[in-house]
C-alpha cells in the first residue's frame, strides 16, 4: 500500500494563483487522486447558462440542480449529464458567470456534499478550490493557500488563453479576475479566505517547480 495513503491535501487560492498546475503536479508526484472543484462549479454554470435560468429564482435553480449529474472522470475530464464538457467550461461566458453561480447556497450544498464524499472514499487526495481547507476538508492533513499579485495572475491567465487560441485583451482578463476575486471573497457562504492553520505561499515570483517543491517539503515535514 502506498505510504501516501491517507494524505488529504487542500489547496485554495484565487484565479491564476497557480493552484491547478501545482495541485495536479503534487498529486502526480505523490500518486494521489486530484480533484479540481472549480470545474464542478463551472459545469453547473454551463448548464444554467444553456437553460437561461434566472439565478435569482432559487426555485428554478434548485429544480435544475435536482436533474443534474456532474461527474469527474480520468484525465480530468468533466461530464455534465453524461456529456463531456471539459473544454466548454473554460469559455469567457462561463468565466463571467461562474462566481455568481458559486454564491448560491443550493449549489454549494450539493457540490460540497459530493466533494466531501469523494474525499471520504479516496485513498489519498489533492483537492483544490476556494473553500477546501475551511469547508470541504476541514480535516485535511495539509492545507495551503496560494496567492500572487493580481497583475501577475492576469498575465498567467492571458498566456493560458493564448495557448488555446483565445486572444482577449489584458484589460478584460484583468477585470474579469478582479471581479471574480471580489465576489468570491465577499460572498456570505464559505468565502475565499485564508483559513486558520493554512500555509500561505506567494507565487508571484516563483516558478511552478519551486512552489511544488515547497508543498512537497511541507508534506514530508509534517506527516500525520
Ligand atoms: O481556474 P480558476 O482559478 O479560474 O477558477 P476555478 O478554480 O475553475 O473556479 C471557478 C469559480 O468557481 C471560482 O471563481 C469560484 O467562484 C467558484 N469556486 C468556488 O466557489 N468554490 C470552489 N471550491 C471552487 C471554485
Amino acid at each position: 500500500m502506498s505510504i501516501n495513503r491517507g494524505l488529504k491535501i487542500a489547496i485554495d487560492g484565487p484565479a491564476g494563483s497557480g493552484k491547478s498546475t501545482v495541485a495536479r503536479e503534487v498529486a502526480r508526484r505523490l500518486k494521489l487522486t486530484y480533484l479540481d472543484t472549480g470545474a464542478m462549479y463551472r459545469a453547473i454554470t454551463l448548464k444554467l447558462l444553456r437553460e437561461n435560468v434566472d439565478l435569482t429564482d432559487t426555485g428554478q435553480v434548485e429544480k435544475v440542480l435536482e436533474r443534474t449529474v456532474i461527474l469527474t472522470g480520468p484525465d480530468e475530464r468533466i461530464y455534465l449529464d453524461g456529456e463531456d464538457v471539459t473544454a466548454e467550461i473554460r469559455t469567457p461566458q462561463v468565466n463571467a458567470a461562474v462566481s455568481r453561480v458559486a454564491e448560491l447556497t443550493a449549489i454549494r450544498r450539493k457540490l460540497v456534499q459530493q466533494q466531501k464524499e469523494i474525499a471520504a472514499y479516496a485513498e489519498g487526495i489533492v483537492m483544490e478550490g476556494r473553500d477546501i481547507s475551511s469547508r470541504v476538508m476541514p480535516d485535511a492533513t495539509h492545507k495551503f493557500y496560494l496567492d500572487a499579485a493580481l497583475t501577475e495572475r492576469a498575465r498567467r491567465r492571458m498566456r493560458e488563453q493564448h495557448s488555446k487560441g483565445l486572444f482577449l485583451s489584458f484589460e478584460s482578463v484583468y477585470n474579469e479576475i478582479k471581479e471574480r476575486d471580489r465576489i468570491d471573497s465577499e460572498r456570505a457562504d464559505s468565502p475565499l479566505e485564508i483559513a486558520p492553520g493554512v500555509q500561505v505561499i506567494d507565487t508571484t515570483d516563483l516558478p511552478v517547480e519551486e512552489v511544488v517543491e515547497r508543498v512537497l517539503q511541507a508534506v514530508n515535514r509534517h506527516r500525520t
